[in-house]
């Protein structure tokens, strides 16, 4: 399965000392840093906003490489977030169709600040959110929980969509990132990976544990099986 990216959300960590926290898995062999965003309106919880994200930035570094920051907005609407998340140091925004008024627009406005834009799917959102806005997209994220909460039960059912997603991105010929969040852990990972993922949160699955090493080590190691 090649090269595997983890990125462990935040979600699942101890938010009392969240630096500490990022800087842990960071060391751990994070590749991303996977920034849950909720509003209480499109999702039913509230969890960090830009404030925070740009707290973390300092602890965002392995041996002076940076460290890019997933930031994943589960809120309603998203535009206004855009440029804040921007100015708070993401390196990625990814967000919901459904969520703003105009899908390709959103994508535009992330683009401009020079961030990769990504586009999130639901367990049951139709792929034909991806018909006209692939080409503008730098990733795809496949929900494999319903958004809200960590710690939830992966959705076998989202399996076939990543693959039916791996071969539309292979079909545009561009280096599309394929992400997949929400009850990933390291006796799902294969599979995942297998049908076609490169990108792989997980929450509870390294937060949970005492050794983030080990955690991120095991699902990277199933992931390239
Ligand atoms: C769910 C979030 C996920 C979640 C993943 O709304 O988008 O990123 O925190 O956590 P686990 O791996 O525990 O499902
Ligand atoms: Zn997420």
């Amino acid at each position: 399965n090649g090269q595997i990216r983890i990125a462990p959300s935040l979600l699942a960590a101890d938010f009392s000392r969240l630096g500490d926290e990022v800087g842990a898995v960071v060391e751990a062999g994070a590749d991303l840093i996977h920034f849950d965003v909720m509003d209480n309106h499109y999702v039913p919880n509230l969890s960090m906003g830009p404030m925070v994200c740009q707290a973390i930035g300092p602890y965002c570094r392995r041996a002076d490489i940076p460290v890019p920051i997933d930031v994943h907005l589960m809120v309603r609407p998203v535009d206004a977030l855009v440029p804040l998340f921007a100015e708070a140091g993401a390196s990625i925004i990814s967000f919901h169709p459904e969520a703003t008024e105009h899908v390709d627009r959103t994508i535009r406005l992330i683009r401009s600040f020079g961030i990769k834009a990504g586009l999130v799917l639901n367990p049951a959102s139709p792929l034909h959110w991806l018909d006209h806005v692939l080409d503008e997209l730098d990733l795809v994220l496949l929900m494999s929980v319903n958004p809200g909460f960590g710690g939830q039960r992966f959705i076998e059912a989202v399996l076939p969509k990543v693959a039916a997603v791996r071969k539309r991105i292979d079909a545009s010929g561009r280096d599309v990132w394929l992400e997949v969040d929400g009850g990933i852990n390291a006796s799902n990972a294969r599979r995942v990976a297998d049908a076609g993922a490169d990108t792989l949160v997980a929450g509870s699955a390294v937060f949970g544990g005492a050794d983030y090493r080990e955690a991120i080590d095991a699902i990277r190691a199933e992931a390239a099986l």
